[in-house]
């Protein structure tokens, strides 16, 4: 069984992420870490709390981490998660009695698991880099017992989300983004490249909804409102699922298909900042750092997406 820490800013994509990897018994989650992103860390840990208490998972940890990136002011994405960074029609969800954050740092839970854990573990961040960055920063160490960090973020050959050049994540945290990818940890990237490729539309929700259990209810409600964004701003009636990927390679890794490669964050210009530079055509004596996902088996993905979510409430 993998033993993995999912590092997230929910966010409906991250909600989705977290709902996939607590219904996969192929997966040790050893906790949630949450940091500062989609929405401040405040939010971030309490969206954390409901999902769990939703899908009744309270035996999931859920830690809180840095509350802004390492060297540039945050900047959240409420224009496309709403204000709580989890804005949806429907009914609010309570969290489960005494179910609280715990009071460890999540930076010191990271690199607690790393140095007591027999196994390598899985670090999969779903948002901005800072937990890991600082983490790695704090206790090089644990680079030796992280097996992989398979983050979402970045653009390879498309183009960015947030500026022209750069994905969100990494725009963020372009510092940790470099701090992790200089790591000579295996690095998998899953990028705008793939992420833009698993579209969810009405067919998808439809399809979803004949599962018929309360979870597949609040995947319509989370998704009904992330898809107000793109509708709006891009006439399109179908979203991205960005961070369910990283779940979706953990669980199957031949859904994607990669190429190991020299990946390094602009973090000086403002009009690039947070751009990857993916060195797709080896034009650099630069080293390959980072295995760059490209293309995905986008009804595979749902398949065993639909397959998890079957199994929870
Ligand atoms: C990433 O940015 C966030 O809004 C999403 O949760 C995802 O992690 C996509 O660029
Ligand atoms: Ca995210």
């Amino acid at each position: 069984m993998k033993k993995i820490i999912l590092d997230c800013d929910p966010g409906h994509d991250d909600a989705v992420a977290i709902m996939f990897a607590a219904a996969s018994s192929e997966i040790d989650l050893l906790g949630i870490t949450c940091v500062a992103g989609n929405t401040t860390l405040n939010n971030a840990t309490l969206n954390a709390l409901k999902i769990c208490s939703f899908i009744n998972k309270t035996n999931i940890n859920i830690y809180a981490g840095c509350n802004s990136p390492i060297k540039r002011k945050l900047v959240t994405a409420d224009h496309v998660h709403g204000k709580s960074g989890l804005d949806y029609e429907g009914e609010d969800i309570n969290i489960q009695k005494g179910y609280k954050i715990q009071k460890e740092h999540a930076v010191d839970f990271i690199i607690e698991q790393c140095k007591k854990s027999k196994e390598k573990i899985y670090l999969c961040p779903t948002g901005p880099l800072t937990n890991i960055a600082r983490a790695l920063t704090k206790y090089p160490q644990i680079a030796n017992n992280i097996e992989k960090i398979i983050f979402m973020g970045g653009a390879a050959k498309t183009i960015g989300n947030i500026t022209p050049s750069a994905e969100f994540n990494i725009f963020v945290d372009p510092t940790a983004a470099n701090i992790v990818l200089k790591s000579k940890i295996p690095i998998v990237m899953m990028g705008l490249d793939v992420t833009h490729k698993v579209l969810v539309d009405e067919n998808v929700i439809k399809d979803f909804l004949s599962i018929g259990n309360k979870t597949s209810y609040f995947f319509k409600d989370l998704m009904n409102f992330y898809s107000k964004f793109h509708k709006e701003k891009y006439n399109t009636n179908s979203s991205p699922l960005h961070d369910p990927c990283v779940i979706g390679y953990l669980l199957n890794n031949d859904l994607f298909d990669l190429k190991f490669l020299n990946v390094i964050v602009e973090e000086e210009s403002e009009l690039t900042m947070g751009k990857t530079i993916v060195d797709w055509l080896k034009v650099t004596n630069r080293e390959a750092n980072c295995y760059v996902a490209d293309n995905v088996n986008v009804k595979e993905f749902f398949s065993l997406l639909k397959e998890k979510i079957s199994l929870l409430p």
